[in-house]
C-alpha cells in the first residue's frame, strides 16, 4: 500500500472512531437539556470558540479606561440586561440561567477570568453559534469590564 493510501487509511479509520465515541457518548447521555455538557463538549467548545475568535480580536486590550464612572454605568447595565440568567454577582445562580443549556456559568470561576478583553468583547458582542449566547445590543459591551 503506499505511503498516501496509507495516510487516508488511518484519517478513515480516526475520523471513524472519534464518530463512533460521539455516538457512543450521545446514547449513554441523550440530548437532555437537563444535563451537563461533558467535560468533553465543554472543552471542544470552549476551544472552538477560541479558535473562532480572530486572533486580532483576542490579543485586543479593552481601549475604554476603567474609571469609577465607567464601572458604575457598566454594573448598571449589567444589572438590567445580564442579571436575569448570570445574577447580580455574576454566579449564574438564577432560575433562568440555571434552566438554561449550558447553563449560565459561575463567572468568577478561572474559565472566565482568563478570558481576554478581546474574547468578552467577541462573545457579548457577537453571540456565540450553537451557543445560546445572543447578540450584544448597544451598551451590553460596556458591562464586559465587570467579570
Ligand atoms: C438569556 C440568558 C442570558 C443573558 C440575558 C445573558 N447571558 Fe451571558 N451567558 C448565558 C449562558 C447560558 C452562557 C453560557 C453559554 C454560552 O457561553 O453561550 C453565557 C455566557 C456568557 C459569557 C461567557 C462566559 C464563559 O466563561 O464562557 C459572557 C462573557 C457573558 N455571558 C456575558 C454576558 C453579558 C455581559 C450579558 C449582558 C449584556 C449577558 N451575558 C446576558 C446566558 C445569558
Amino acid at each position: 500500500m503506499s505511503r498516501s493510501a496509507k495516510a487516508v487509511l488511518i484519517g478513515v479509520v480516526g475520523v471513524a472512531a472519534a464518530g463512533g465515541g460521539a455516538l457512543a457518548v450521545l446514547v449513554q447521555h441523550g440530548v437532555s437539556a437537563r444535563d451537563e455538557p461533558t467535560a468533553m463538549e465543554a472543552w471542544v467548545a470552549r476551544g472552538a470558540r477560541r479558535l473562532a475568535t480572530p486572533r486580532s480580536l483576542r490579543e485586543a486590550k479593552n481601549p475604554v479606561p476603567m474609571t469609577p464612572e465607567v464601572l458604575d454605568r457598566a454594573r448598571a447595565h449589567f444589572a438590567d440586561h445580564c442579571a436575569s440568567c448570570h445574577g447580580n454577582d455574576g454566579r449564574g445562580r438564577t432560575s433562568i440561567g440555571q434552566s438554561l443549556y449550558p447553563k449560565a456559568p459561575d463567572m468568577w470561576h478561572a474559565e472566565t477570568q482568563s478570558l481576554s478583553d478581546g474574547e468578552l468583547f467577541a462573545i457579548i458582542k457577537n453571540g456565540v453559534r450553537l451557543e445560546r449566547h445572543r447578540r450584544g445590543r448597544q451598551g451590553d459591551v460596556g458591562a464586559g469590564p465587570l467579570h
